[in-house]
């Protein structure tokens, strides 16, 4: 199995090589080219995260991993290519989509995800999980990412391959993607081993705001220190890269990231309107339930002090009723 482990990387090197050749230097994959150009990636980026086309032809790979003597059973499992069920005919997993290598930790190409060019669906098609590709131990970006995560002892974890891209682009080098699915435990673990402070950068909206509570759990657990990075409605950090440009992305996003504590408050006040007097009282509440969730009597602290401040209420009521809550909710 030692042989056909090396056979499925060696593979997917060949595999991304040829993709990305394909991508600067072909007639066919001169519309894909304009496409990521388009999207505001030069050439150095494409190199860098060696960004890749499959074009439509569905024999472009697997007849050169034939060729190349690479057996055709052992690209099935390493989710390269697929197999025709009625006649067995091996056709390419990739076709006609912007192709992103994920690489492990060492830097072997082990997975792909490929962007259908513009519109369809799914809009990313990835690798499927193999003996090679953990998906929940891999982040992507990791290889690239890890010297500057280090040395600045802070990742930024966001939710897409176009956003750490945009994000390095824009001088923000420490950036990973978890891989379309929630962040995993083992992730959270290797992000711990290589910085103390992660800032969470996902996606303006519902689904994004969701996941970065459910990651700051699990990041916490981990024991880092969690920020989240608040990004306008419906925006993604490409997007707003795009529309405002890397500094104020720098200043205005990453450095003004705040604790997720802060985060759900901000979340709270959207839906109310403060002024009115019921829904502020909703609101203080609210907050004293989530301040009950904290697990160290400093942080709970801190906050009850703020709330006190900003409606102008004894701190020794609020901490009642904090008291109240808490074990009401036991
Ligand atoms: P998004 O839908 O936010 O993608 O999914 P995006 O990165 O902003 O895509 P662009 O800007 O339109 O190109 C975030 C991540 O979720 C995974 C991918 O890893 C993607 O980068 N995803 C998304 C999938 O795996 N499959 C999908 O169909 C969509
Ligand atoms: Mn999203
Ligand atoms: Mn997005
Ligand atoms: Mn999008
Ligand atoms: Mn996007």
């Amino acid at each position: 199995t030692d042989k056909t482990t090396s056979a499925k990387i060696e593979a997917h090197d060949l595999a991304a090589r040829f993709y990305h050749h394909l991508l600067i230097s072909t007639e066919q994959g001169k519309e894909a080219y304009e496409y990521i150009r388009q999207r505001g990636l030069d050439d150095d980026i494409i190199s860098r995260f060696q960004i890749g086309f499959s074009p439509g032809q569905s024999d472009m790979l697997s007849s050169l991993l034939e060729k190349r003597g690479f057996d055709l059973g052992d690209m099935e499992e390493a989710g390269l290519i697929g197999r025709q069920e009625s006649t067995w005919d091996v056709y390419d997993r990739f076709r006609n989509r912007v192709m992103f290598p994920i690489r492990d930790l060492r830097g072997y190409t082990v997975g792909f995800g490929g962007r259908v060019l513009g519109t369809g669906d799914p809009k990313y098609l990835n690798s499927p999980e193999t003996s090679i590709f953990n998906k929940g131990e891999i982040l992507y970006g990791m290889d690239i990412a890890k010297k500057s995560i280090r040395k600045q002892n802070t990742a930024v974890l966001f939710e897409g391959y176009m956003d750490v891209i945009a994000a390095y682009r824009a001088g923000v080098d420490n950036g990973v993607a978890s891989l379309g699915t929630s962040l995993t435990k083992r992730q959270a673990q290797i992000l711990r081993r290589n910085a103390e402070r992660i800032i969470i950068c996902f996606d303006g909206d519902n689904a994004g705001q969701e996941s970065t509570e459910k990651s700051a759990e699990i990041l916490e657990q981990e024991g880092l220190h969690v920020l989240i990075a608040m990004l306008p409605d419906n925006n993604d950090p490409d997007d707003y890269i795009r529309e405002n440009g890397g500094e104020r992305f720098r200043k205005e996003i990453i450095d003004t990231a705040v604790p997720i504590m802060s985060f759900k408050m901000q979340a709270l006040k959207r839906n109310k309107n403060l002024q009115v007097e019921g829904e502020k009282l909703e609101y203080i509440e609210e907050v004293l339930k989530e301040i009950t969730t904290l697990g160290r009597a400093v942080e709970r602290d801190f906050y009850l002090r703020q709330l006190a401040d900003e409606f102008s209420l004894s701190f020794e009521a609020l901490k009642q009723e904090q008291y109240r809550l808490y074990k009401e909710s036991r």
